[in-house]
């Protein structure tokens, strides 16, 4: 008879995770270009290849089809090179919109298509911001809260605007490392409950917030961080993040997750990964 005890290698125990189907609002890079840089890994001397973005970008799109998911297009507009970047252009939970205002003259434009979509689009509470706040790249929304970055884009003020607006507790967090200039390059959320990030984005005070909250946190080693794996889009279950984040997928996996890898090389040229690209429209 042996004992349960003397096994050598018990099972690993993987929680299991079920995926929700989601909706998502996306803009086709055909205007994609790096121009000017207002983050540190834009350089306007190293050419981008528009057709290799768009292609996979189109390859994000399909993935997302393929795991059952909605996907809404939003029209590019010329002159906005950063518009692909559709994540920033606003948060929308219940159904209610907070429109986005960018803190660079550059992308001013692209909140007013945004706010042009959702109310084409029969939503009937948008709401124009006071404050500079860049959409889901600085609030991201974990079960009932909504983690609100600040540091290099969004203004602190906007933490209580979207507080109020989108009537969920904000907890509110300071990003230190410009690299991690939006809270979506150092905060990945995988469910309700769960999160990914990176503590030496964030200042000691913040680091300590977020340890409260997800003492069960996933924290990504710097190496997956720098090539922005934490710019993930999750449904639950699959993971859709930069394929260069293998340690970061790798750890996903152990905790029961399936990673998805995608190559989006020349929208990293503009500072951003998979989530960038990708806005939620929670209904
Ligand atoms: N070039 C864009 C900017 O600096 C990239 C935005 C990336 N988006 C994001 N959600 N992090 O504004």
């Amino acid at each position: 008879m042996t004992s349960v005890l003397s096994d050598p290698s018990p099972p690993v125990e993987r929680p299991r995770r079920s995926a929700t189907r989601r909706r998502y609002l996306m803009c086709r890079p055909d205007h994609f270009a790096v121009t000017y840089a207002i983050n540190p890994w834009m350089d306007p001397a190293v050419p981008v290849d528009v057709d290799l973005a768009v292609s996979q970008w189109d390859a994000l799109r399909r993935t997302y089809l393929e795991l059952g998911h909605q996907v809404d297009l939003l029209e590019p507009v010329a002159g906005l090179p950063d518009m692909v970047y559709a994540a920033n252009g606003a948060t929308v939970v219940g159904g209610t919109v907070l429109g986005a205002r960018f803190r660079h003259p550059e992308r001013a434009a692209e909140a007013a298509a945004h706010l042009e979509w959702f109310r084409a689009n029969d939503f009937s509470r948008v709401v124009e911001a006071e404050f500079v706040n860049e959409g889901e790249g600085d609030l991201l929304v974990v079960g009932d809260l909504v983690l609100a970055g600040t540091g290099f884009r969004t203004d602190p003020r906007a933490h209580g605007e979207a507080a109020a607006v989108l009537g969920r507790p904000v907890v509110p967090l300071e990003l230190v490392d410009p690299r991690y200039y939006h809270l979506d390059t150092a905060v990945a959320v995988l469910d309700a409950t769960t999160i990914a990030w990176l503590p030496d984005a964030f200042t000691p005070a913040s680091q300590q917030a977020l340890r409260e909250r997800f003492p069960d946190a996933l924290v990504a080693d710097p190496v997956d961080a720098a090539v922005l794996g934490l710019n993930a889009v999750s449904d639950g279950r699959h993971v859709v993040l930069p394929a260069a984040a293998t340690g970061l997928a790798a750890a996903l996996t152990e905790r029961g997750f399936t990673p998805i890898p995608v190559d989006l090389s020349e929208l990293l040229k503009g500072g951003g990964g998979p989530k960038c690209c990708t806005l939620e429209v929670r209904a």
